[in-house]
């Protein structure tokens, strides 16, 4: 027999992700619905590990559902990935009373949680959290949205010197190992050059695309880097690289970095992670476990955490087609 659920902990992990104060506040407060009392662990699994936590209601989440970061913080733990780490958890739950929790991260997070799950019977429900989007089961990660609009604010910003001066401007996004961030970005601010890992077309043809844009009249230019990106070369070398074979462009290197991280939370990052994150409280109330909840076709659904670990979610190929096309 289940155990009845009364009281649900929370906490953030992996990288922040803007939308991740309006997912603990949506746990919060549906747990304040639902009546069950609701804890939140503070810097991820380290909190857990150390027993660091807060009682929350629904007044404790107030006001944060513009903000970015996490009021919880965030932390990657070392300890947690070690079995110890994991019974050191389990036990501080124990003593803080916890009968189950909400995970709001990404993979790393998720397998974490798995483990622990299985190995002390803890019943977890994974929300997914980070700016990559390369989680597997779910269409949209919380926070993706406003790294996008963040990266194309930046990029229309470059794109007026970059105009005014007649330069070609290399600009790295982050993504880890996913090209989700720089395909749309690119995309949408009319780069004329997206390099992504799930697609490397060598280096070459990125010297052949940069020749036919000047032969074609392009004064400036704009290629998005992806951080993880297959050329085998960092946006610094790739700029180096294409200065010593076409010197007649006048290259620069922006790296946009953490900014992509911070932000107030678009409006759909928000309603994402209120709509995820009512549902993980209601999945556990209901006596399941080991799932993430995600969206597809505006749908919430679930997928097995195992699926989710083993998946790779794949970027839609259209995409690079119509960069193609748009970048003539
Ligand atoms: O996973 C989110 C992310 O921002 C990645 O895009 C990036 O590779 C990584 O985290 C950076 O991590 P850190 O903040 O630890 O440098």
């Amino acid at each position: 027999m289940s155990k009845k659920i009364k009281r649900i902990g929370v906490m953030t992990s992996g990288g922040d992700a803007p939308g991740m104060n309006a997912a603990i506040r949506a746990v919060v407060r549906a747990c304040a619905y639902y009546q069950v009392e609701c804890v939140g662990f503070y810097s991820g699994y380290s909190g857990m590990i150390e027993g660091k936590y807060e009682e929350l209601n629904a007044r404790s989440v107030r006001n944060i559902i513009n903000r970015g970061g996490t009021f919880l913080r965030s932390a990657r733990s070392a300890e947690f990935k070690t079995k110890e780490g994991r019974a050191k958890a389990a036990a501080q739950l124990e003593k803080a009373k916890i009968d189950a929790m909400v995970l709001i991260g990404g993979d790393g997070t998720f397998r974490g949680g798995q483990l622990f799950c299985n190995e002390h019977n803890i019943p977890v429900i994974g929300v997914p959290g980070t700016i990559d989007n390369d989680i597997f089961g779910t269409s949209y990660t919380i926070g993706y949205d406003t790294a996008l609009n963040t990266v194309l604010s930046a990029v229309d910003k470059i794109r007026d010197t970059a105009s005014s001066h007649d330069r070609l401007f290399f600009i790295e996004v982050m993504g880890r190992d996913a090209g989700f961030i720089a395909l749309n970005t690119g995309i949408g601010a009319g780069a004329e050059e997206i390099l992504i890992p799930e697609e490397d077309l060598g280096i070459d043809r990125l010297l052949n695309s940069l020749e036919k844009s000047r032969r074609s009249g392009k004064t400036s230019s704009i290629v998005i880097v992806s951080e993880g990106d297959k050329t085998g070369k960092n946006v610094f070398e790739l700029a180096d690289y294409v200065k010593k074979n076409l010197p007649y462009y006048d290259s620069k290197v922006t790296v946009l970095g953490h900014i992509q991280r911070g932000g107030s939370p678009t409006c759909f990052d928000r309603v994402l992670a209120s709509r995820l994150s009512v549902k993980a409280v209601e999945l556990l109330l209901d006596n399941k476990k080991n799932l993430m909840v995600g969206i597809k076709n505006e749908e919430i659904v679930t997928c097995p955490l195992d699926d989710v670990i083993k998946g790779k979610p794949s970027i839609n190929k259209d995409l690079i087609r119509i960069s193609e096309i748009l970048s003539i």
